[in-house]
């Protein structure tokens, strides 16, 4: 059995929690959106083909937020091809992922069905073959009240009031050579200042984030964030980070580092953006948008990024099958996100349905929750309030890539609000279950266990299938409060949420 210990205190947060840190993503990729999210015909679909059992369950994830429409796809989509009446818009062939796009499945319909999933939308816009122009037009269209060329053909299209659509991605990955118009940095920052002028210059009130680099790995990761805020920094509100995590090693400990990569990459990005704000003698402070992170390595061997042949519409695609292992990564994942509360704003998962996603659906069947599902419902549901500071006391293992890293990985949350705490702990011990102790400092009142759940005891390699939710969370017994301390014995690789309200 090894041991650790969490001290935290009330007073001391990390910072404010937002709401939109549970977001998710929805690209024109394989089947998230046609057979996904949308597919008329099925039995359960509403009058617009929208799948009421993905809503549903899109709604217990607690999702707050979606990224649309790409993605790769992004950098080569024609936003026109999308609106108006479904029979006349065009079929193209899809260069990012050599697919044939049919379109009938636009903005107009993202934005109804975030309405119907009660989801804010982070819209993109295309700075792969368009730029400045097209996106300001587009920000017109869904923005502008009325009386415009633009704001009109929304009216036509049956949307009179409009969109209020805030938050923006500027282009994607635009520093990967798959991106359809991979750029330079100092020229993506140059296209990204004059883009974020020209959208405001419509409509003061959207948010704007800049393209960070696709992963910590690429060759420029750095310098490439530096020289795109130089160009922008007073232009963008956010600067975006990529990363998705692999095992092609097979080598499970290592994989669960993943959480400290994920928040050494956060502490990176924040350095390159505080030291170009310094160099620009600039109070403001640039925010970070997580906007895709997963795991993803099953469905892309060698961690090659695969085209179809064939041109195929909607195909199966990118499915990755998620295991329990990958759910304990995923969620220390989560937690590095609340751990950096005061810098990361925004977070998405990429991506939502089929694809590299927490849902599966059958064509015309069924659709159930992957492993993954379940720590970012805990952690969407239950993160309110502030993320605290922790001070961590636990054994360690040898990293290959990042050294000795403690078994305890963890987040505990505060919300005054619902006098609620909430402590995450994931045990990346494989062996060994872990007797953990939190001290709670600074509480106003007597504590109660409300609730405690595990995800454990699964072989890592457990998956669930629509017949079969196998890998599920369990309650987890034997927590004991004494004052202000908890006591817990966390199962061997585990992950772990307590409930605590006081009164
Ligand atoms: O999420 C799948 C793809 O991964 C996205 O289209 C792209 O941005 C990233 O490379």
């Amino acid at each position: 059995m090894t041991k650790a210990c969490i001290v935290a205190d009330l007073s001391f947060e990390i910072g404010e929690i937002d709401r939109r840190l549970f977001g998710s993503f929805v690209e024109h990729i394989g089947r998230c959106v046609y057979g996904g999210i949308f597919e008329p015909g099925h039995p359960d679909a509403d009058s617009q083909g929208f799948r009421r059992d993905v809503l549903a369950l899109t709604r217990e994830l607690g999702v707050t937020l979606v990224r649309y429409p790409g993605g790769n796809f992004l950098s080569g989509y024609n936003w026109e091809d999308g609106v108006g009446p479904v029979a006349e818009r065009p079929k193209r062939l899809e260069l990012a992922w050599f697919a044939t796009e049919p379109n009938s499945f636009g903005t107009n319909e993202f934005i109804d069905w975030c309405r119907a999933a009660e989801i804010e939308p982070l819209f993109c816009v295309n700075l792969g073959t368009r730029g400045p122009d097209d996106a300001r037009r587009l920000v017109e269209y869904c923005n502008h009240q009325g009386g415009t060329a633009l704001s009109e053909l929304r009216k036509s299209h049956g949307y009179d009031a409009p969109h209020g659509i805030k938050l923006w991605g500027l282009g994607n990955e635009q520093d990967g050579p798959w991106q359809i118009g991979e750029k330079t940095a100092t020229e993506y920052g140059r296209i990204a200042k004059e883009t974020a002028k020209l959208m405001r210059w419509v409509d003061p009130e959207v948010e704007l984030s800049a393209c960070g680099s696709s992963g910590r790995e690429m060759k420029t990761f750095g310098a490439w964030e530096y020289e795109v805020l130089d160009q922008c920094y007073e232009q963008v509100d956010y600067l975006s980070l990529h990363q998705y995590f692999t095992n092609y090693d097979g080598d499970t400990a290592e994989f669960l580092g993943a959480a400290d990569l994920m928040d050494r990459f956060i502490g990176e990005v924040v350095a390159i953006c505080d030291a170009v704000g310094a160099k620009h003698r600039s109070p403001k402070r640039i925010m970070l948008s997580f906007d895709e992170y997963n795991v993803w390595w099953k469905a892309r061997p060698g961690g090659k990024l695969k085209k179809l042949s064939g041109w195929p519409e909607a195909p199966a695609f990118n499915e990755e099958i998620y295991t329990f292992e990958d759910a304990l990564v995923l969620g220390g994942a989560l937690l590095a996100l609340l751990n950096n509360a005061d810098r990361v704003k925004i977070a998405c998962l990429a991506q939502l349905v089929n694809v590299i996603a927490p849902i599966m659906t059958e064509p015309g069947g069924r659709a159930w929750r992957q492993p993954i599902f379940f720590p970012f419902a805990d952690v969407a549901h239950l993160a309110r309030g502030a993320a605290l500071q922790q001070a961590i006391e636990s054994e360690t293992f040898a990293s290959k890539t990042l050294g000795e890293l403690p078994y305890l990985f963890a987040s505990t949350t505060h919300d005054a609000a619902s006098r609620r705490i909430v402590v995450f702990a994931l045990n990346r011990h494989l062996g060994e279950g872990m007797d953990l102790r939190v001290e709670l400092r600074g509480v106003p009142g007597r504590l109660a266990l409300e609730d405690s759940r595990d995800l454990a005891g699964f072989d890592l390699a457990a998956t669930n299938s629509a017949g079969a939710e196998t890998v599920r969370p369990a309650t987890h017994d034997g927590a004991m409060i004494d004052g202000t301390t908890i006591t817990a014995r966390l199962a061997p690789a585990s992950w772990n949420v307590f409930v605590l309200s006081y009164s």
